[in-house]
């Protein structure tokens, strides 16, 4: 049996890789960051809750790092955990490079101090091309980051090279294209969406106070992601690959299409509110993700219409029993 410890396994992509990796017959440990309130319902909502050790500890505290690769022996490392909201990385960006980028460095140092034969998985992102240099974007593009998010990323995701090349670490940079679920954190506009949605819907709410509609995101089902994920650590060689649909579509579109599937037209109900402008955007990001289906076998399965589709109902039933 192979083990594993994940990083951010409170979070969407955690909770799937758990359970991804559970139904492989893993032994699954997480690093559980402290906070006054549970944060474990989507393993709950997973079922895979009691299934899984939870390890106490936190990227920016190298010392609990050390302690859970003690603890859990892993054969691979997947460093999920981060503060993922690119708005917020504005307003606490100090937090955001401890967390998101120095998190990264400080397992790459604790996995070269104790077990340098642990393969390390990295969540790099599409955020790191920025203001895109090409049209479509492959592991060749060269990176723009434009938050202190991106930037963040960036250094984690060079930081990963680096230790392969100076040390021989086995580490992969998965560079993921947004991806959603009915576990995706409110506060990223796929699931402010359908939530919202289901609330109109319900007549619990009537409009939905949106930023800058014309960007453009190339979307994919998380569920999807995270074998992608597995299949970079079961290389014979470490690698850097990107993952996405490789279909790009407005968040104008996707709005039409989710207040579409309860038979809505989202113009009566979206506001535009420049307070969900940021300070500087990713206008597009189109993913190439002709290397993962060369090297890794893998394909995006979920088009955006069936995830929407699927996110509207996993809201309606949350929405339904608010109230219930
Ligand atoms: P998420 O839902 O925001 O989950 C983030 C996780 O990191 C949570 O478990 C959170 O714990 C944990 N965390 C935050 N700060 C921490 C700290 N200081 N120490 C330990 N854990 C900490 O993010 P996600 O969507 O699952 O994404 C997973 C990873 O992929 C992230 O690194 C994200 O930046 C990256 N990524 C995501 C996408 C995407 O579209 N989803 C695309 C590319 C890359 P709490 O639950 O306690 O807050
Ligand atoms: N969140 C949010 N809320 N975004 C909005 C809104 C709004 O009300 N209105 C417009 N947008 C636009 C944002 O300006 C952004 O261009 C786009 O919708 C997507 O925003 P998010 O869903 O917050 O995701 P993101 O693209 O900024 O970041 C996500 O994807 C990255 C990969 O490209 C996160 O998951 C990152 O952690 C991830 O790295």
């Amino acid at each position: 049996m192979k083990t594993a410890l994940i990083t951010g396994i409170t979070g969407q992509d955690g909770a799937y890789l758990a359970k991804n990796l559970l139904d492989k017959g893993y032994k699954v440990y997480g690093l559980l960051a402290r906070r006054s309130t549970p944060t474990t319902w989507r393993l709950g909502h997973l079922g895979i809750e009691r299934q899984v050790e939870l390890i106490d500890g936190d990227l920016t505290d190298m010392s609990s790092i050390m302690r859970s690769l003690q603890l859990a022996k892993p054969q691979e490392v997947y460093n999920l955990g981060a503060q993922s909201f690119v708005a917020t990385s504005w307003h606490q960006p100090l937090l955001t490079a401890q967390a998101t980028g120095l998190g990264a460095l400080h397992i790459l140092e604790a996995i070269r101090l104790s077990d340098s034969s642990i393969r390390f998985y990295q969540a790099s992102t599409s955020e790191m091309f920025g203001l895109i240099q090409e049209p479509r974007q492959s592991e060749k593009t060269p990176f723009y980051p434009r938050s202190p998010y991106g930037v963040a990323k960036l250094f984690a995701h060079w930081s990963t090279i680096n230790y392969r090349e100076s040390f021989g670490l086995f580490g992969c940079c998965g560079i993921l294209f947004n991806h959603e679920s009915p576990l995706r954190g409110i506060e990223f506009v796929t699931r402010k969406v359908t939530d919202a949605v289901a609330r109109i819907k319900l007549g619990r709410q009537k409009e939905l106070r949106l930023g800058n509609i014309d960007v453009k995101r190339d979307w994919g089902f998380a569920g999807d992601y995270v074998e992608a994920m597995w299949r970079m650590l079961q290389q014979d060689k470490p690698d850097d690959f990107v993952v996405a649909t490789g279909r790009t579509t407005t968040v104008r579109d996707m709005c039409r299409i989710a207040f579409e599937a309860v038979g809505l037209n989202y113009e009566d109900h979206v506001v535009i509110d420049p307070q969900f402008y940021r300070p500087a955007e990713v206008e597009l990001l189109l993913g190439d993700p002709t290397k993962a289906k060369l090297v890794l076998d893998w394909e995006a399965k979920t088009q955006l219409k069936a995830l929407m589709e699927m996110m509207v109902e996993a809201d309606l039933v949350r929405v339904r029993k608010e109230s219930s």
